[in-house]
C-alpha cells in the first residue's frame, strides 16, 4: 500500500506585487531581483491570513478529488507562518471545511514542509492506520519578513497549496528526509521572547534573517545528492523522470542543480516568476498549477524536493 495525489488546489492572496513596486519603497530594482533570482512579482497577503489561505486551497483539492471533508482521516498542514500558537493551523482548516472526523496538527519543517507531511502521512497509510489525508502547505512569510532588509524580503511570497492523498496500489515509490540543525542560524526566524511582567521586559518580535550565500551552497549540493540517493535506491534511471518539481527559491538555484544532475532545466517546472518563494507552499502551488494544465499522466513518475530552514531537505520519487 502507497499513497497517491487525486486532488490538488492552491491559493494565491489578490494583491500582486512587482519588482519595481518594491524599488519604489526600497534601494533594489526589477533588474537586480531578476537577474538574481527570477522573481518578476509575487501576491502578498493584504491580511488573509494562513489559515484562511491554507482552507480556500483545500477546498479546491477535496473537489477536485471528489472526497467530502467527512472522509478525512488526517490533515496536516506545513507552515511556519500560522495565525496563531494554537490552535493550530489544522485544526482551524478542519473547522473551516467541516472535517470532523479528521485528527488535524501542523507541521514545521519550513520550505520541506510540503514534503515531510506527504512522507508522514504516507507513514501512517503504510502502517494501515489511515487511508484518506489532506495535506496543506501554506504560509504567509509576509509577516516574518523584515521589510527593511532587501537581502531576504524581495524573495518570498504568501500562498498555499493542498493535496488530498489516498492509500492506493501506485503513487509514492521511495522517500528520503533529512535535516542537519546546526546550520540552523543559516536561516531563521526568532519567535516572541521570553521577556515578561515578572522580567520586567516587553516581548521582542523577531524577523527572518538569512545568509543567502551559505543556503545557496546548502540547496545547489543537498538536493542533487538526495536526488541522486532516491534514483539509486529505486533503481529508477533519471531518464525515466518526466518532471523534477522542486520547491521554487531561485531560478539560479534551479540552473545549478540541473547542470549537477546533467538533466535539462525544462524538465524542471517553475513559477518562481509570478509567485517568488512561498516557502511550504510552493511545491503544492505548482503540482497544482501543472495537475490543471494537465501536465501529469497516469503512470508518469515525477521527484519532487525541498529544500530550507532547519535546516530541511526531502525528496519523494513517485507514480502519477
Ligand atoms: N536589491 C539591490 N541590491 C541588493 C539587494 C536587492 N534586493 N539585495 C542585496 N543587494 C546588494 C547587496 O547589498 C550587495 O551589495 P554590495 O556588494 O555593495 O554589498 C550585492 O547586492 C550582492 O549581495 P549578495 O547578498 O552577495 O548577493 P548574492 O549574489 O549572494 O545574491 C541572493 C543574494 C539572496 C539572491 C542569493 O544569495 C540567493 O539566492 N541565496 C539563496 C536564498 C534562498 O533561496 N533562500 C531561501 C531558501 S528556502
Amino acid at each position: 500500500m502507497t499513497t497517491r495525489i487525486i486532488g490538488t488546489g492552491s491559493y494565491a492572496p489578490e494583491n500582486r506585487v512587482t519588482n519595481d513596486d518594491l524599488a519604489k519603497i526600497m534601494e533594489t530594482s526589477d533588474e537586480w531581483i531578476r537577474t538574481r533570482t527570477g522573481i518578476s512579482e509575487r501576491h502578498i497577503s493584504s491580511g488573509e491570513g494562513t489559515s484562511f489561505m491554507a482552507a480556500e486551497a483545500a477546498k479546491q483539492a477535496l473537489e477536485m478529488a471528489g472526497v467530502k471533508a467527512e472522509e478525512l482521516d488526517i490533515i496536516l498542514l506545513a507552515t511556519s507562518s500560522p495565525d496563531k500558537c494554537f490552535p493550530s493551523g489544522a485544526c482551524e482548516v478542519q473547522a473551516a471545511i467541516g472535517a470532523k472526523n479528521a485528527v488535524a496538527f501542523d507541521l514545521s519543517a519550513a520550505c520541506s514542509g510540503f514534503i515531510f507531511a506527504l512522507n508522514t502521512v504516507h507513514s501512517f497509510f503504510k502502517s494501515g492506520i489511515y487511508k484518506t489525508g489532506l495535506i496543506i502547505g501554506c504560509d504567509e512569510l509576509s509577516k516574518l519578513v523584515d521589510w527593511s532588509d532587501r537581502r531576504t524580503c524581495v524573495l518570498f511570497g504568501d500562498g498555499a497549496g493542498a493535496a488530498v492523498v489516498k492509500a492506493d496500489e501506485t503513487g509514492i515509490k521511495h522517500l528520503i528526509m533529512g535535516s542537519d540543525g546546526v546550520k540552523g542560524p543559516v536561516l531563521e526566524c526568532v519567535s516572541r521572547t521570553t521577556e515578561n511582567f515578572l522580567t520586567k521586559g516587553h516581548p521582542q518580535v523577531g524577523y527572518m534573517t538569512m545568509d543567502g550565500q551559505e543556503v545557496f551552497k546548502f540547496a545547489v549540493k543537498k538536493v542533487p545528492e538526495c536526488i541522486r540517493q532516491l534514483l539509486e535506491e529505486t533503481g529508477v534511471d533519471k531518464e525515466e523522470i518526466k518532471y523534477f518539481v522542486l520547491h521554487q527559491a531561485n531560478y539560479r538555484i534551479f540552473e545549478s542543480i540541473a547542470k549537477r544532475l546533467d538533466v535539462s532545466l525544462d524538465r524542471f517546472p517553475m513559477n518562481i516568476d509570478r509567485y517568488g518563494n512561498t516557502s511550504g507552499a510552493s511545491i503544492p502551488l505548482i503540482l497544482d498549477e501543472m495537475n490543471r494544465e494537465g501536465k501529469f499522466e497516469k503512470g508518469d513518475k515525477i521527484i519532487i524536493a525541498g529544500f530550507g530552514a532547519g535546516l530541511t531537505w526531502g525528496a519523494t520519487l513517485m507514480e502519477w
